[in-house]
């Protein structure tokens, strides 16, 4: 087994960047580039042959592999563009005109996924928003249909008991649609385990995967049966007979739309591949390790956690808020630390199984300095990007 250390070579920026923003756009494997040349280069040297030599079945071979990962078996998960669009395909295979019509979600959803649900009150879908944790499994019923819900929250990294919910919507009928994107790679997740019906996710983040690989899990009897009206060609049971007429493909492809993002797809493979090697519970440990480090050493400081301490319920993601964050944030990407911030819950820092604890330390003694250094007078206003 090679040591974590050893990885860092696996990822050029760590030779001059503190890289603390893996919950955000994960670290790129040197890797990724080799498969993006050799995505060319089989476009080049290959030509239409390369889409029966592979391209054709990416989302489906590479949705094997984030199965792998999250604990689903072959054949239930396909590749898309983003979270978005999986979950636009999930919505796409109901109706919302009878007594089961209601969507029951928590407050601290990725805003794509909130703005998503919120459009189906258009379409009759009748739209519950409570906070978090024990008001979500209060509020799902016999008149709930869907329960889109999110593994770690994505502002304070707190681990969400999925398993209450989970267990509450299937007592009751209703379906959960988990989005584990700030689980997967560095919470253990296992998909099935869960029971819920659908899971998505995407790539940018801990899977170190880059933009455009986003994944949907539907589970294996509802793969069957489920017809999303947001479909097309690569879903049809004959995509090549070009039938004037649908017929749902068997099995997971049903879930596809049109034309892969064949790119992306080949990019992506490289994080993946290490975090199958390293393997998540491992990755889980050290991120435990890491993030209690930092607590310790922001405790020290005397800045506010505005994350949890508790660290079963904490994911991947310490957060802190300092005076004047914003600019704090400012000027460590000026020292090649880089981490993000959002309005109300200060600095996101997110390490990976790569990061040292000198690292850790090292970033933490530079924010200490930046504000004892009277930052306050230096801010200038910024809102918040990536
Ligand atoms: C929990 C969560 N869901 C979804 C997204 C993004 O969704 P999409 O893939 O549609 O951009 C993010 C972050 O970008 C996230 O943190």
């Amino acid at each position: 087994m090679r040591e974590l250390a050893d990885y860092r070579a696996e990822f050029p920026i760590l030779e001059h960047t503190t890289y603390l923003i893996n919950h955000s756009l994960g670290a790129m494997p040197a890797d990724a580039e080799q498969r993006v040349l050799d995505y060319a280069q089989t476009w080049k040297t290959r030509g239409i042959r390369a889409w029966a030599e592979g391209w054709w079945d990416l989302p489906l071979t590479v949705g094997d592999q984030i199965g792998r990962i999250v604990g689903a078996p072959p054949g239930t998960t396909t590749m898309h563009q983003n979270v978005t669009i999986a979950e636009a395909l999930i919505l796409s295979c109901f109706r919302f005109d009878g007594d089961r019509r209601r969507i029951v979600y928590e407050e601290g959803n990725f805003p794509s996924v909130r703005y998503l649900y919120q459009a189906q009150a258009e379409r009759g879908a009748e739209i519950v928003v409570v906070p978090e944790g024990e008001s979500l499994v209060k509020a799902i019923d016999e008149r709930t249909l869907l329960v889109p819900t999110t593994h770690v929250l994505f502002k304070t990294g707190e681990i969400q008991d999925v398993e209450a919910v989970a267990e509450r919507a299937r007592a009751v009928g209703a379906h959960v649609v988990l989005d584990a994107y700030q689980s997967a790679g560095t919470v253990p997740l296992d998909v099935t385990a869960l029971g819920v019906s659908f899971a998505v996710g995407g790539s940018v983040k801990w899977l170190c995967g880059g933009p455009g690989a986003g994944w949907l899990y539907v589970r294996p009897d509802l793969v069957e049966r489920l017809e999303p009206s947001l479909t097309g060609w690569q879903a049809h049971a004959r995509p090549f007979g070009f039938e004037p007429e649908m017929e749902y493909a068997q099995g997971a492809a049903r879930f596809l739309t049109g034309t892969p993002n064949v790119s992306a797809l080949y990019a992506a493979t490289a994080g993946y591949d290490l975090i199958e090697e390293v393997g998540v519970e491992r990755i889980r440990a050290r991120s435990v390790e890491q993030t209690a480090l930092l607590v310790e050493q922001f405790d020290d400081a005397g800045f506010d956690l505005t994350g949890p301490r508790d660290p079963v319920r904490r994911g991947g993601t310490v957060t802190v808020r300092t005076p004047a964050f914003e600019a704090v944030h400012q000027e460590l990407a000026a020292r090649e630390i880089l981490c993000d911030f959002r309005p109300d819950v200060g600095l996101r820092l997110g390490p990976h199984f790569f990061t040292t604890d000198d690292e850790l330390r090292f970033a933490v003694e530079q924010i200490t300095e930046i504000v004892g250094s009277g930052v306050e007078e230096r801010a200038t206003p910024t809102a918040a990007r990536f």
